[in-house]
This record gives C-alpha cells, structure tokens and sequence, in this order.
C-alpha cells in the first residue's frame, strides 16, 4: 500500500478552443457552459470531492476570464449586497477561491507546445507526491472519476494510473492508446502508452481520457522528452517512458464521458444533463414533439 496521499491537481486550460471558434474567440472553451455550470466548473468540483489540496492550472495570458471565475470578486459581491442580494453574493464566495488562498496557483504556457509541456509548466507549483491531471473537457458525470482513482491508486501496484475506456478501432487515432498485459476487475496491468495511433497499429482499444495520476518522476520523464506525434511534447510518452520504471496502470471508470471538446459532445452532454432536470422537461417534449411531426408529414 501506497504512502504518499495525491494532494495535487493540475488542469491544463491554455488550448485556444479553435474547435469551438467563434464562441471561443474571447470567451475560453473551458467557460461554455454544458446547461448551467461552466466546463471548469465540474472539473473543480470534481478534485475538491477527491480532497485535493492544490489545484494548479497551466493557462494562457488571453485566457484571463478563467482566473475570474475561479477567484472570488470582492467588488461584485459587495454590489449584489447593495443591491439586495446577500443570497446570491454568499453562493458567489462559496464557489471560488479567495485572493491570495496557496489552494490554488495559475501558472501560464505561453506557447501551444503540448498536453506535456503544460503539465510540465506546474512543476514549481505541485506539493510534494503524486499528482492528478484533470482535462476539463473531457466531462465524467456520475461517481467523481479521479475520486475512483485516488481511491484504487492506493491498492494499485503502479505509479501512474490512466484513465480508460473502450473504443471502436477507428477511434485509435483521438486518444492514447494502452498497450494492456492483463486485468483484474477495474484494472488494467499495461507496459506501454502510445499516442493516436493508426488502428492497425493500436497496441489495444483501451483509450486513455483526461484523468490521470502520476508518479512525481513524471516531471523529470517531461524535460527530457522530445516532440512526438503532431510535433507536440506529449504527455503519453512521458507516462510510457516511466511505465517501466514505475509501473502503469488503467482504470476502468464508473461514471459517463462526454468529449465536451467537440460539439457534439456538449449537445450529449447538454441533453444528458438537460433531460434529469425537471425544469426542461417541457422544452426537451416541445423539441421531441416538433420533431416527430416534422418526420410524420
Ligand atoms: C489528449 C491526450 C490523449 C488522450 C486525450 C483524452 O489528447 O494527448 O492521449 O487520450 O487527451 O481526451 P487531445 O484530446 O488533447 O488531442
């Protein structure tokens, strides 16, 4: 059994969102909004119910909007309170982080080099130990996936711990791919991580998503790696160069994955969400409605 306790996040929030230009032309990807709460929004929740003490997001200088949001604004809850909203300015404070609080440090990636350049941008930032990565498009509703994972991290003999999911072989290519030895219930012995490989050459179809916890020797695996796939320092080559010194691992996650980085992820997601809320059942039958006529004519 593992000692040393993840007390680190680190979210990776510099990409410029060009899937979802114009909406993200100045507002960054990680603030659309999947129904009512912000991308970043679920990702924080998610790390705080995991009880992480740090959460460390590698962000861009055009992406300032993001620190507002996770900080609180003195100012505009002074106003709301002058204008007859304590409520409201109370739940404000509840949900961010006060000016100054060491819980959480944004550290910037001035240039797109890579998912493992931006995790290698929190190194002076992370508390000693193992480490989580959140990518917070990737949404994970349902059990707090790197809750799961911290959990199973204790038992697992392995540094770093991915998380995994099925996909069709000609998926391969949008995600690392695990090259598993062998499994025991949730979790998948592998030797090996390769990124967006050709189907053919998918080592399996088990696909890592954005959840990870790592070994701290990751960040020495990190400045010693040269670019990879797409001319970009990856994270998957790190973990895989650490694989055999540390040991890796998948797990199997409970909760549901939405690819909130396309669009049509965030309309599942969007409607997932939508279709358990009481207050848009009646759009969700109007649209159902509509639909079906429009077929039947
Ligand atoms: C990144 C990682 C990839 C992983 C994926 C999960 O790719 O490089 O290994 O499978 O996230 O969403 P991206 O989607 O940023 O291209």
């Amino acid at each position: 059994m593992k000692s040393s306790a993840v007390r680190t996040a680190i979210f990776p929030v510099a990409g410029l969102g060009t899937r979802f230009l114009p909406a993200t032309k100045a507002t960054p990807k990680e603030l659309l909004p999947v129904l009512d709460t912000p991308l970043i929004q679920y990702a924080i929740d998610e790390a705080q119910a995991a009880g992480i003490e740090r959460m460390v997001f590698v962000s861009h200088p055009s992406k300032a909007a993001i620190e507002r949001h996770v900080m609180d604004d003195v100012r505009l809850r002074s106003e709301l309170r002058a204008r007859g909203k304590p409520e409201l300015a109370a739940e404000l404070k509840e949900a961010s982080f006060p000016v100054g609080s060491d819980e959480v440090v944004f550290a910037m990636q001035n240039e797109p080099l890579g998912l493992g350049h931006a995790v290698a941008c929190a190194r002076d930032h992370v508390l000693p130990g193992p480490v989580a990565v959140i990518l917070p498009d990737d949404l994970i509703l349902g059990e707090g996936c790197i809750g799961e994972m911290i959990e199973a991290y204790r038992n697992v003999p392995a540094g770093h711990l991915v998380a995994t999911m099925q996909v069709a072989a000609r998926e391969t290519r949008k995600y690392g791919i695990l090259s598993v030895c062998d499994q025991e219930g949730r979790v998948l012995r592998a030797d090996g991580m390769v990124e967006k490989p050709d189907p053919d050459k998918a080592p399996s179809r088990d696909a890592v998503v954005g959840r990870y916890i790592l070994d701290g020797s990751v960040f020495d695996d990190l400045s010693a790696q040269t670019p990879g796939a797409g001319g970009e320092i990856q994270l998957t080559d790190a973990i895989a160069r650490g694989a055999q010194r540390v040991g890796l691992a998948g797990f199997r996650f409970s909760g549901q994955r939405f690819d909130c980085g396309s669009k049509a992820g965030m309309l599942r997601a969007t409607l997932h969400l939508a279709a358990e809320d009481p207050e848009c059942e009646e759009v969700l039958q109007e649209i159902v409605a509509s639909r079906s006529s429009a077929l039947a004519a």
